[in-house]
């Protein structure tokens, strides 16, 4: 939810910032702005609308002699996204701008007080209170950090922000609490960003922020405090693998299709030095003590991943499994029993909920093993316990080869968990990694045609008003999936449901005009999804049905999937239904990339 760049350096800084926001538009796309030091002034530059209005509006500016600014890419919480509520935000007196991820829940308090004290908004944002704030706080005293420390005493909720004072040219401060932020250490130049690849194609040398810390940067240093005490603090740089390609289109049309088209590569990397003489080797879960129930907390794709792993995880490794939406399980007052294990389930790492997730199960006392796709994040370092999912960056709003590395380090978790139990015997769990292994390249020939058939079903799909996506086991949560995918970026209403369930009232829905998406692969539920489909035939619905050659189906539309082991097929079943969602929004001319009112990262509530 938004995203926030700052640069001090020796290259023009808008440039570099623009650039950087582009990269994190995947974050919010409602409006944009920047602000850098101009002459003796701070200047403003914003646009209602995605990047391209913004660039447009800085194109042909005299501006290249600015080496210092902060940018924002907005996801609108307070205030309609116009541009007078676009970041950056300015105080009354305009010697402060501010970009800000995030929400200050006090605000409405905060502003009614500096409106007493005579201060005037321009937004409807809680941002501007922010920066009103810290400018109140800047009359006490000139130094900017004794500003910010006094400003963070009195603002209650989340934020990640940036900010630059006209009087302090090539300076840029910033602090978070529970969004993301990171500092970028290059030669000569310093970033602030929401994200890696924000700053990426100038360096892969990044220092990680913890929450209540405050950093203060220039061109040629960085220093970091404790934002209670304003002590200096050290911190750790860590180098990052991951290179610039892997954050570009690579000649794909979109980064949710070549997403798509890497899902082969993501599962090697993920089982990549995991399988070592046909047993799991998962030193990250070797501390862990053999749970007695896992409760599995995750939100939107990634809790459809859990949903998936707690049948192979109840069947294989015999381990009782409640899988919840963090937004559900942060106010029940859950009990916890002795033996639980939390697993949390997150690409970004920053999703709110999850986070506040983490924080109860700590305070329960409940150990936390977290599956995480980026590095660094706060969800990776508020866990106990962390396995990567090795996905690569995931720039595509809509997430699809992160819930496939999720799913690929859930069978290997289950399969560790089932080694040490002794749930299988050598023979079986070597048979069964072999199995696993074969599925990159089964995939990566099988991609192709999967992609023509998603593509020649459109023709037949496109006046649908709405989809059912059916599925039994293993298939229910991907059929929730393939619900999510077509509402996300195609914005025809589907609904993902257990196939056995539409005879308890949904059914009543079924005509002509409502297709259903079966997810009908040969296992030993297929007799069963087999009758729940002729109950649809038999009102009319027309079916697309997801099947394998061994078990064929008489559907309107047949899609025979290669076959692969058991559970596996899985891994053939979510691409389609990814790619029926993509094709589906480009034959509809969708935005696919940034489909409207989503961001990929949900830091707020
Ligand atoms: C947002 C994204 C989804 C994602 C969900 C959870 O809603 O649009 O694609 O599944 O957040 O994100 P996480 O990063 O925690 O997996």
């Amino acid at each position: 939810m938004c995203g926030i760049i700052g640069y001090s350096g020796h290259r023009p800084a808008i440039p570099a910032i623009v650039e950087g926001l582009h990269r994190l538009e995947y974050r919010g796309y409602d409006s944009a702005g920047v602000a850098f030091q101009y002459g003796d002034a701070l200047r403003v530059i914003r646009a209602e609308g995605k990047l391209g209005a913004l660039d447009q509006k800085i194109a042909g500016l005299d501006i290249a002699s600015s080496v210092c600014g902060i940018g924002h890419t907005r996801w609108a919480t307070h205030g309609l996204p116009v541009e007078r509520n676009a970041h950056p935000h300015m105080d009354p007196g305009n010697g402060f701008a501010l970009v800000h991820n995030g929400i200050i829940e006090n605000y409405a308090e905060l502003k009614a007080d500096l409106v007493a004290h005579g201060h005037s908004f321009r937004s409807e944002t809680d941002t501007e209170v922010l920066v009103h704030l810290i400018a109140q706080g800047a009359e006490q005293t000139d130094n900017v950090l004794q500003a910010i420390h006094w400003a963070l005493q009195r603002v209650e909720g989340t934020y990640a922000f940036a900010l630059i004072s006209r009087e302090h040219p090539g300076k840029i401060w910033a602090s978070r609490k529970a969004s993301p932020l990171l500092l970028g250490l290059g030669l000569g130049e310093h970033f602030i960003a929401s994200d890696i690849p924000a700053f990426l194609p100038y360096t892969r040398d990044v220092v990680f922020l913890d929450n209540d810390e405050i950093v203060e940067i220039d061109a040629h240093s960085w220093q970091v405090f404790d934002a209670a005490t304003l002590e200096p603090k050290s911190k750790e740089v860590r180098h990052i693998s991951w290179d610039v390609q892997a954050a570009q289109k690579d000649g794909y049309k979109h980064f949710m299709l070549k997403e798509i088209f890497e899902q082969p590569k993501v599962i090697r990397d993920c089982l990549a030095g995991r399988i070592r003489e046909g047993q799991v080797s998962l030193p990250e879960a070797e501390n862990l003590d053999m749970p007695q129930r896992l409760t599995i907390v995750a939100c939107g794709t990634s809790f459809h991943a859990g949903l998936w792993a707690k049948y192979l995880l109840e069947s294989w490794a015999r381990i009782p499994v409640q899988v919840e939406i963090a937004s559900e399980f942060r106010y029940r007052d859950t009990v916890f029993l002795p033996g639980d294990l939390v697993l949390t389930i997150s690409q970004s790492g920053e999703t709110a909920d999850t986070l506040a997730a983490i924080r109860i199960a700590r305070d329960a006392g409940v150990p936390i093993l977290g599956l995480c796709n980026v590095v660094g994040s706060s969800i990776a370092r508020e866990s106990d316990h962390v396995i990567y999912t090795q996905a690569g960056p995931e720039i595509s709003v809509a997430s699809t080869k992160a819930m496939c590395s999720q799913m690929i380090v859930l069978v290997l978790l289950t399969l560790y968990w089932c080694q040490r139990k002794n749930m299988l015997t050598r023979d079986e769990l070597a048979a069964r990694l072999d199995q696993l292994t074969s599925v990159p390249s089964i995939l990566e020939s099988a991609l192709p045609a999967l992609r023509d058939q998603a593509q020649n079903l459109c023709l037949d799909y496109a006046d649908a008003r709405s989809f059912f996506f059916l599925g039994r086991g293993l298939y229910f949560p991907l059929a929730l999936e393939g619900a999510l995918k077509l509402k996300e970026i195609s914005y025809i209403h589907a609904e993902g449901y257990a196939a056995g369930e539409m005879k308890h009232g949904p059914i009543a829905l079924v005509d002509a005009h409502f297709p259903t998406f079966a997810l009908a692969v040969h296992d030993e539920l297929l007799p069963k999804v087999a009758s729940n489909l002729q109950e649809v035939q038999a009102r009319g619905g027309r079916i697309i049905a997801l099947m394998n050659a061994s078990a064929p189906l008489t559907v309107t539309s047949p899609w025979i999937l290669p076959d692969v082991w058991g559970a596996f097929k899985s891994f053939m079943v979510l691409p389609a239904v990814q790619l029926f969602a993509y094709e589906m929004a480009v034959y509809l001319g969708k935005d696919v990339d940034q489909p409207r009112n989503l961001a990929k990262s949900v830091t707020v509530e």
